[in-house]
């Protein structure tokens, strides 16, 4: 090992770690509110405040939860990290780091300094250090198991404190599952043999300790205290301070707030037809959307694809029988709820006789309750709801997650390790995933879909994903029988763990072993274009770049596997072990960023494939099993990201012409198949990938849907709103409203509508006057009210000068407040105009990604110490490497100042659609408009690249 590389690698991991670390209390430099100094008496004034930064050595970890960071810092380390404009914009709630140096475009650069490099180089590590400070915190404060875990997560067990726990009676396999005998049954449970060599049909035994985690039908977790969740029950005194007996599953009215803060504004309604377009495809329809300018539309239906594999609280497409009324019944009139007029329903355009089915609940008998130091807790929430996915990165969309969705998984009989596909007359390719028969399990609304695992809420987008990734499965199979027909008698790296000493050579591996191995590949490909190419391009900033790109490959990227290893070792076995739960729940994740989680632990000398330790080593769960929480549910609702209508191009005339508009809404269902099989997927490609998506923002909804019918509802008008539907299923759910739910995920509390409101926009812009319009929007719905500061509201967070936060949010008592504890949480999220540079979603939505998104990958071995030949195969492993077999290919040039390789979802669509190799040659992101110019440092302008002059979508 070389020890000297290895301490300087650790050296810089630590030399950057005092400078995120600021005492609250560290003194001013003084320089407070003086803009008028030169850049030379700027930059001196900087330097200044960085040695005050450095002199007052770490932050603690926040002790409880009102004392988070809350991404907010002092003044010296605002202005050594950012200057003058960091520290103007300290005294909103948003976070700093998003005015350092260097974290948005150019413009971000300091003009006038000696050097650009000194400050971008705080600004950006500034930012990496405050996020990574914002996870250690997420990780030690906001881990609630509904399993039936989270009072031996209070309380530890037999002397070891419950965040270092790894293992829980919950998560074993009861006695009716097949494989209770097989894990060990009454006795201790450890899975082995068949049952770890690949992902398992439900998810069992991916941790092998824990065979049932993150298994279908697990509860859905929780990121926020119990006692918050469930706010219209008003089950607390907080609770009922907080929203005063306002709120109910109709109330502020779903439908009301939806057609009034939802609806895209059409300049021309009868060119967008309520998102149907025009009669064939006439490319004069129009549909207005808000478009994001540096996201398109694959990257829209790449998140539904990515959903669609993590959770689901629907089972084969429909919720609990019992349909129940969802509003357009009443609006507040000068704060008093008031029963709409026909006049009105008609003016707004809802419809009061929709119906939709319940949510399935898995629990809702009263939890039972322990008490700890003087204070009690719920030991989950007050109802539970299962997930009917498995909780991992697996592909289960593509590969099933139960017996029934088994069914619809399609292998090729003439080879069965592969997907099968059928040719489609006229169109170029391996062909196209087959259609639903009549022997096959499925919902009646889906027939004449093509046959998938999750065939739900289907469209074009879909169809598109699972044809690509089909394509790629078969890709990599074909790859592997080409090198075994080459070299039949080589190592393939597979091991079997019944048998490890035999090598498995290319010519032994059967085709089931070799499925699996695909589906490996193929769901660690995924995880890794989620998390190095999709996750860069929605939050399109410096930081974010070098974030994930740590995640993945660890943030020193020095490519030297021996400080890699040295470091993995230095996490699993000194942190990972501990029992020291503060050690192995708040460093963890720092030195963890190291390595890179993915593969950690995976890089153990003498690996043995029977040994426990080394297949499972990798993972941390942080004390609390994995799954996901309803509030990760939520910041997903994205349905804005959707146009109405496709600009549909045709890859054998010129690809800058929009030839048609296409309804999304007439892909729905079976329609996606002859709209696949008529354009092909190359075309689909091309017109998803140079086109904008919609932004995330209010009034931004698809019409379709909130107009969409559902034929399967046996309701008066089979149709749905489903923006509104978005707001029920959240309050079904007891999602915590937004204020409160930014206290519990440690981001500043709002303290009125106005706070929403982009204050780095000029006064007199035209964006910060429709913000004003539609905050006056917000008042009107969500309402006012006198305000009693003798109610507390939260202990979830303080004030700055660190009395309780009552009911008056700072303002005088007695005084006029808004209501904006009772706003939706997605209507929060969505009225978030303050954002990061190049942040598609908002900050709020960012917080529950950090935690959730890391954790997915902590807590998979299949993705850290089980990420090995012996179950990829050693194909396996360097195609997810590499982005394909053979060596890695480099992009040309260095977009953003970075050498990057060839993106793995660009490789994806190149190897598997040849025909959008030509167009894929300019892009680097495949998940940026394919024909915009990227331009300078994270520019976000709508510019075209040169070939791209004559494409109407830039006029
Ligand atoms: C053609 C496009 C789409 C259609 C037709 C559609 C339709 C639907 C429908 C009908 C539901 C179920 C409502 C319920 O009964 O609870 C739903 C839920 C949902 N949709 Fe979409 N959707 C689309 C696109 C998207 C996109 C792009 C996203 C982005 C991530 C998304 C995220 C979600 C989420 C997170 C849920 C909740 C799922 C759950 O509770 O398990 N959808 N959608």
């Amino acid at each position: 090992m070389k020890i000297h590389s290895l301490v300087l690698s650790v050296g810089i991991l630590l030399f950057t770690l005092p400078s995120m670390a600021i005492p609250s209390d560290a003194p001013s430099t003084g320089n407070s509110g003086n803009n008028q100094l030169s850049p030379k008496q700027e930059e001196v004034a900087e330097l200044k405040a960085c040695a005050v930064v450095v002199g007052a050595g770490f932050l603690p970890i926040a002790n409880t939860r009102d004392q988070r960071f809350q991404g907010k810092v002092t003044e010296p380390t605002a202005r050594c990290r950012g200057g003058q404009k960091a520290v103007q914009f300290r005294m909103t709630p948003w976070v700093d780091w998003a005015h350092y140096w260097g974290a948005g475009d150019s413009s971000s650069l300091p003009v006038g300094f000696l050097s650009v490099k000194g400050p971008q180089l705080r600004g950006v590590a500034g930012a990496l250090l405050d996020l990574e400070y914002e996870r250690i915190e997420l990780i030690k404060f906001n881990l609630f198991d509904n399993a039936g875990t989270y009072q031996t997560y209070v309380e530890g067990r037999d002397g070891v404190r419950g965040p270092a726990l790894k293992t829980w009676p919950e998560m074993r396999l009861p006695k009716d599952n097949a494989y209770y005998s097989a894990v060990g049954g009454n006795g201790e449970q450890v899975c082995k043999g068949e049952l770890i060599r690949a992902r398992t049909l439900t998810g069992i035994c991916n941790d092998i300790r824990n065979p049932l985690m993150g298994s279908t039908g697990m509860p859905f977790a929780r990121n926020v205290e119990f006692d918050t969740t469930f706010p219209d029950l008003e089950q607390t005194t907080l609770t009922k301070n907080r929203h005063g007996g306002r709120l109910g599953l109709l109330t502020p009215d779903p439908q009301v707030i939806s057609r009034k803060l939802f609806t895209r504004s059409q300049s021309n309604p009868a060119s967008c037809n309520a998102g149907f377009g025009l009669p064939n495809d006439s490319p004069d329809a129009n549909c207005d959307y808000q478009k994001a300018p540096f996201f398109n539309v694959l990257a829209a239906y790449w998140i539904q694809f990515m959903t669609h594999d993590w959770f689901s609280h629907m089972d084969e497409g429909h919720n609990a029988p019992g349909d129940m009324q969802v509003g357009c019944k009443s609006e507040l009139v000068n704060n008093v709820q008031t029963p709409l007029t026909t006049e009105e329903i008609q003016k707004l355009g809802c419809r009061p006789g929709d119906q939709v089915d319940k949510t399935y609940l898995l629990k809702d008998s009263p939890p039972e309750q322990f008490t700890m130091g003087g204070r009690t807790y719920l030991t989950r929430a007050p109802k539970t709801f299962a997930n009917n996915n498995t909780a991992w990165w697996d592909a289960s969309q593509l590969y099933g997650f139960d017996e029934t969705s088994l069914k619809r998984v399609k292998r090729d009989p003439k080879d069965p390790a592969k997907m099968l596909l059928e040719p489609v007359a006229g169109m170029p390719g391996p062909g196209y995933l087959p259609v639903l028969q009549p022997g096959d399990p499925f919902a009646p609304q889906w027939k004449g879909q093509e046959a998938v695992a999750f065939p739900d809420n289907w469209s074009i987008g879909l169809s598109f994903y699972h044809n690509l990734f089909a394509r790629e499965h078969n890709s990599f199979v074909d790859e592997f029988r080409r090198q075994a027909a080459q070299h039949p008698q080589a190592d393939s790296g597979l091991r079997n763990p019944s048998d490890p000493k035999r090598v498995i050579r290319y010519q032994d591996v059967t085709a089931d072993e070799l499925f699996n191995a695909a589906r490996l590949v193929v769901s660690a490909e995924i995880a890794k274009i989620h998390t190095t190419e999709w996750t860069p391009q929605l939050l399109y900033d410096e930081p974010l770049y070098k974030g994930m790109n740590a995640n993945w490959s660890g943030l020193l990227g020095t490519g030297d596997p021996d400080v890699s290893k040295a470091l993995s070792d230095v996490v699993v076995h000194g942190f990972g072990t501990s029992e020291n739960a503060k050690k192995a729940t708040q460093w963890y994740s720092v030195f963890a960023s190291g390595p890179g989680i993915v593969g950690l632990g995976s890089k153990v000398s003498h690996y043995d494939i029977t040994n426990p330790n080394d297949v499972n080593g990798g993972v941390n769960h942080f004390g609390s099993p994995f799954n996901f929480p309803e509030e990760f549910v939520t910041v997903y609702r994205l349905h804005p990201l959707v146009p109405d209508l496709i600009e549909y191009r045709d890859m054998s005339k010129d690809p800058n012409q929009i030839v048609q508009k296409v309804a999304v809404i007439e892909t729905f269902e079976g329609k996606a198949t002859d709209a696949m099989r008529s354009r092909g997927l190359a075309n689909w490609g091309l017109s998803m990938g140079r086109q904008r998506l919609g932004l995330l923002t209010l009034n931004n909804h698809p019409q379709f849907l909130q107009n969409i019918h559902l034929p399967r509802l046996d309701t008066p008008t089979q149709q749905i709103d489903i923006a509104a539907l978005d707001l029920i299923r959240d309050r079904e759910h007891g999602v915590p409203r937004f204020n409160e739910f930014r206290r519990q995920y440690g981001l500043r509390q709002l303290t009125s509508y106005d706070d929403f409101v982009d204050q780095t926009l000029p006064a007199d812009s035209t964006a910060r006057k429709q913000q004003m319009e539609t905050i006056a929007q917000l008042r009107e719905i969500y309402g006012t009210h006198v305000c009693d500061s003798s109610k507390i509201i939260t202990d979830a967070q303080r004030n700055p000068d660190g009395t309780p936060i009552n009911d008056c949010l700072g303002h005088p008592n007695g005084s006029v407040v808004d209501n904006i504890e009772d706003v939706d949480t997605v209507v929060g999220l969505l009225a978030e105009y303050t954002r990061p540079h190049g942040y598609a979603i908002s900050e709020t939505q960012f917080v529950v990604f950090i935690l959730n998104a890391s954790r997915r990958l902590f807590s998979d071995r299949f993705l850290t110490s089980s990420f090995r030949p012996e179950f990829y195969t050693t194909l396996g492993v360097d195609w997810v490497n590499h982005n394909g077999p053979g060596p890695q290919m480099m992009e040309t040039g260095a977009p953003n100042g970075h050498q990057q390789p060839v993106s793995p979802l660009k490789c994806v669509l190149m190897r598997n659609i040849p025909e959008l190799t030509p167009e894929l040659q300019h892009v680097i992101n495949a998940f940026d408009p394919w024909a915009r110019d990227r331009g300078q440092y994270y520019s976000v302008e709508w510019k075209p690249r040169p070939d791209a002059a004559s494409d109407p979508a830039f006029k």
